[in-house]
């Protein structure tokens, strides 16, 4: 069976309870994904990796990823004065695979500084939260909500790896020039003949013939939040402007903004570093990306339809840097740097790393595979290509100044 029936009927029950007996697209992806029993996240149907995985991410290439941004955990630390306890806060951790490479790394090439690090883990899945406990036992890891993270108490650096492309969006139509919402609704065996007043704008059906599920439909409506429309003042996007066609559908995260609110008030003195796939606003809200950027990921095969496999798939959607940038603004983040992971890792030593590769005493078929994996991180059409954003926070202007190694024009 390729898609979860408990999740299906907790879902259908949420929109069966609901005022207007829909949910918003935001609450949707949140149930598929976070459902505290049955969710992809939640549940043992998250898998990551090569094998036998939905997807993979730059840690599934080996420990180079993680060495070269400890360098630069390293360098933010020297920054701010090698400070005698510093932070790492690392949220939405995986399989724990980052956060052994790096702490492998400091322990064997700077144990002093693992000596005064704290590595702490936000991680809302509890089947991956066991996996990294089982993974770093040897580590001195703490794992925490984020909420609970007493305000202005972190010196260091909080950082993610494809976190925010993970939050639930909300999704929206332009309909007559309007701003409309997509909602998700029920549609049963019983009523399919009959819409009542649903202005349904897609039907879909979980991917088996046989479910005994509801199929989910979706519908539009009035916006539920005015934070929504907000959202394109902050990143100046006018609809009425540009040629928008009727029809054009995107997605909007203010997941990423309630997030990055918490994170800026628990950071007391440093560095955010955020590391995914994505764009400016302007090149998100394209018109010609007339369909948004909503894709859901299978057994490594990826399609646009979040309707089936349900409980089974990865939902994703790329991330709107223009928004973390301007938002963290107005929560006292100031925008360090933004630069290309390729150009990012290029910089901190993976150059050097490929030309030394035909130094090292290793089978053809092993060099040939971590060539192969170090190319990959750089491929600017894949995850070179991805975004890392660099921000902090009450830092000295002597400490500003100092530029980060990571975002330095390669030479
Ligand atoms: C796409 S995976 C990336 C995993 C890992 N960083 C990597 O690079 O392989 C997203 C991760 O974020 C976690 N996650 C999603 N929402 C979260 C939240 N609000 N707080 C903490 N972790 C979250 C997921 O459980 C998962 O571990």
């Amino acid at each position: 069976m390729d898609y979860n029936p408990a999740l299906c009927a907790a879902i259908a029950d949420r929109i069966s309870t609901s005022p207007q007996g829909r949910i918003s697209f935001a609450e949707y992806m949140d149930m598929v994904l976070y459902h505290p029993e049955h969710g992809y996240y939640s549940s043992n149907a998250v898998k990551l990796g090569f094998e036998g995985g939905d997807f993979f991410t730059s840690v599934h290439l080996g420990n180079d990823f993680g060495e070269l941004l400890a360098e630069q955990f390293l360098q933010m630390w020297e920054i701010l004065g090698q400070p005698e306890s510093f932070y790492l806060v690392e949220m939405g951790a995986g399989q724990g695979l980052l956060a052994s490479h790096i702490l492998h790394y400091y322990q064997q090439q700077y144990p002093d500084f693992l000596a005064v690090l704290k590595y702490l883990i936000v991680e809302k899945s509890p089947s991956l939260k066991q996996e990294q406990q089982q993974r770093l036992q040897d580590f001195p890891v703490q794992w925490c909500n984020l909420e609970d993270i007493p305000a202005n108490s972190i010196t260091g650096c909080f950082f993610s790896n494809e976190l925010v492309d993970a939050l639930p969006v909300h999704q929206f139509i332009l309909e007559a020039g309007e701003l409309r919402e997509v909602y998700v609704t029920t549609w049963g065996e019983g009523d399919k003949g009959d819409k009542g007043d649903k202005e349904d704008v897609a039907f879909f059906t979980p991917s088996s013939p046989r479910t005994p599920a509801p199929s989910f439909v979706e519908v539009t409506g009035e916006l539920s939040t005015s934070r929504l429309a907000e959202y394109f003042d902050l990143v100046g996007i006018d609809f009425a402007q540009n040629g928008y066609a009727d029809g054009y559908r995107s997605e909007i995260n203010l997941a990423a903004l309630d997030w990055l609110s918490i994170v800026a008030d628990r950071l007391q003195r440093g560095y955010v570093l955020t590391i995914d796939y994505g764009y400016p606003a302007n090149r998100y809200y394209n018109p010609r990306r007339s369909q948004g950027t909503l894709k859901c990921y299978y057994h490594h095969r990826h399609h646009d339809n979040p309707y089936v496999n349900i409980g089974q798939q990865d939902i994703t959607a790329h991330v709107d840097f223009t928004a973390l940038e301007r938002w963290g603004d107005r929560c006292g983040l100031d925008k360090v740097g933004f630069t290309q992971q390729g150009l990012f890792l290029m910089v901190l030593g993976l150059g050097s790393r490929i030309a030394a590769l035909s130094h090292q005493e290793q089978s053809i078929s092993q060099l040939l595979r971590r060539r192969e994996s170090l190319h990959e991180l750089l491929n600017p059409l894949g995850l070179g290509g991805f975004g890392v954003l660099v921000q902090s926070k009450g830092l000295k202007e002597k400490e500003l100044s100092q530029p980060l190694k990571g975002l330095t024009v390669p030479e």
